[in-house]
């Protein structure tokens, strides 16, 4: 297991779109998914896509919950019409708070860490990274989306 060095805006990294993940080569993204869950905890982050460790692949973890959650090919099929304004960060743009307008809930179909196709339903926080982190695979930060910064860094 070993931390990886997250990559910070800009980066060219971050704003690609991510490639898929065939079902076959799951075995092959183990290590990974173990680097990034490491490193998600050792930056106390509540989530993590792997465009942020290098790695321009559609996989994410989703440390809300008791378990990291593990995404692959993650795709929201569905969203709440209700909208809710928070405050989010990113590993990936550090010092920087603000205020985001995102549905309060979606439906998520995924593989699991086994290639397992899964789908559920997730409301508050929970929705709240899964939104954040599939941005990422599209190349979106969180900084595109902001309403207004709750800190006072320099733009
Ligand atoms: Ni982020």
């Amino acid at each position: 297991m070993s931390i990886i060095p997250i990559i910070t805006e800009p980066n060219s990294i971050l704003r690609k779109k991510a490639e898929e993940v065939a079902s076959d080569l799951i075995p092959d993204v183990k290590q990974l998914i173990t680097d990034m869950i490491e490193t998600v905890n050792n930056a106390k982050g509540i989530g993590i896509a792997a465009p942020q460790v290098g790695k321009s692949l559609r996989i994410v973890i989703i440390n809300t919950e008791d378990e990291p959650m593990i995404l692959i090919n993650p795709v929201i099929v569905s969203h709440s019409w209700r909208k809710v304004i928070d405050e989010e960060g990113c590993l990936s743009v550090p010092g920087k708070f603000g205020l985001i307008k995102r549905p309060v809930n979606v439906k998520v179909e995924t593989l699991d860490e086994n290639g397992k196709f899964i789908k559920f339903k997730a409301k508050g926080l929970f929705a709240r990274v899964i939104q954040h982190e599939l941005d990422h695979l599209d190349g979106i930060l969180f900084i595109d989306k902001v309403i207004n910064y709750t800190n006072d860094v320099q733009l």
